[in-house]
């Protein structure tokens, strides 16, 4: 009795997988800016995306069964986001990594909630975002938790700060939240907030509110905008005569800023929601796949991509050991009973991502624990640099 027990036991183990070999790819959305200025971030994210897309399937996918990322291009805008998310939620995606922005997200979100699609945001930061909805989730840590800390290090580096100068792009609103943020963390620290300048992200010249903010002869910078634009107004800063500490927003944490600042973006403070020096398992696994690919250090966006695709695979595959995805054909309303589920496992489920351990809220909120920030150091080519660790 025993022996033909074990034998069953043998060939379920071994035919499942092959049997879930045979069952179609379980298809996850990726929406994100791949065209327009708001590329500079969203190719980070398709970078870390497709890493965790080929990493996850060469490790037997969803217990055998394979993923497939469905990638749609959002641009930079709301309509391109809610296009997006429209044509990958027809296509019978289980879920969206998107978008890129949280100004696209305020506008997509709602359609995915609408639809019951759950969304894990892999770089919305602004105040709000895990609240549009219960489908709606974010592996990207708020400028809440995030942007007090770059304020902090530029203390330690220059204790001597007084005056601050702000600057913010008022059509977007993540930097529109994220100044709040530091604004709050400025006056909270005892610093004078000489002035808060305002641009738009579409903007390329900042000489009045540069020329305006220097006549106050402040001693700190604080960006918030997005990279083009934000690399520019660090550049025009410099390029008046500006010698004091630049703090770069979230908007800015990308390496593709340098050819638009160059060597005057030497000594930017970026607070950061990862660290590729972080020691775990899965962070040095995630850094060296992503350093053979791409010759330098994974940056934040990336990491935060894979993330949110990890949730993912994570929660189906603890959906399929517990109730298994199969069970959901007998419903009337197979994916959209998958979606709901694959929902629930996620805001339940905790992961050890290469942003350290991560779990969410109910509101979809995340818990992360581990945040740190990281000073822009340039090459003498003025071309290549890196983002230095300094706290
Ligand atoms: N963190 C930026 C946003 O939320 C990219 O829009």
């Amino acid at each position: 009795m025993k022996r033909w027990f074990m034998l069953l036991l043998a060939l379920v183990v071994l035919v499942a997988p092959i049997l879930a070999q045979d069952a179609p790819p379980i298809k996850i959305g990726v929406a994100v800016a791949q065209t327009s200025n708001v590329a500079l971030l969203g190719q980070e994210q398709v970078i870390g995306a497709q890493i965790a897309g080929d990493y996850f399937n060469e490790r037997g996918g969803i217990n055998g069964r394979p993923i497939e990322l469905v990638f749609q291009d959002t641009a930079g805008d709301e309509a391109g986001a809610i296009n997006a998310f429209q044509t990958l939620i027809s296509e019978g995606v289980v879920g969206i990594l998107g978008p890129t922005l949280s100004q696209q997200a305020f506008s997509a979100d709602p359609i995915a909630e609408q639809a019951g699609v759950p969304i894990i945001a892999p770089s919305n930061t602004a105040r709000g975002v895990p609240q549009i909805g219960w489908f709606i989730s974010r592996i990207s840590a708020p400028v809440a938790v995030v942007a007090p800390n770059a304020v902090q290090a530029a203390l330690e580096l220059d204790p001597n700060i007084k005056d601050v100068a702000v600057f913010f792009a008022q059509n977007d609103a993540f930097a529109s939240s994220e100044t709040q943020t530091f604004q709050s963390t400025v006056t909270d620290a005892g610093l004078n907030l000489a002035t808060v300048q305002t641009f738009q992200t579409t903007d390329t010249d900042f000489s009045s509110q540069v020329t305006n903010a220097l006549a106050l002869n402040p001693q700190l910078a604080i960006i918030s905008g997005l990279a083009a634009d934000g690399g520019n107004l660090v550049r025009q800063l410099r390029e008046f005569g500006y010698t004091g500490l630049i703090i770069g927003g979230n908007g800015l944490n990308t390496a593709n800023i340098f050819p638009v600042c160059q060597a005057l973006c030497d000594g930017i403070i970026i607070a950061q929601a990862y660290s590729y020096e972080a020691d775990s398992e899965i962070n040095q696994t995630f850094r060296t796949i992503y350093k053979e690919a791409q010759g330098k250090e994974p940056p934040q966006f990336s990491a935060q991509a894979f993330a949110g695709i990890q949730v993912f695979v994570e929660a189906l595959t603890e959906l399929d050991n517990t109730v298994g995805l199969a069970s959901f054909d007998e419903t009337s309303d197979p994916l959209g009973q998958l979606r709901h589920h694959l929902n629930a496992q996620i805001l339940y489920g905790s992961y050890d991502t290469p942003l350290g351990a991560v779990s969410f809220l109910p509101t979809g909120e995340i818990v992360q624990e581990q945040f740190y920030v990281a000073q822009i150091k340039m090459n003498e080519d003025g071309q290549t640099g890196s983002f230095i660790f300094i706290r």
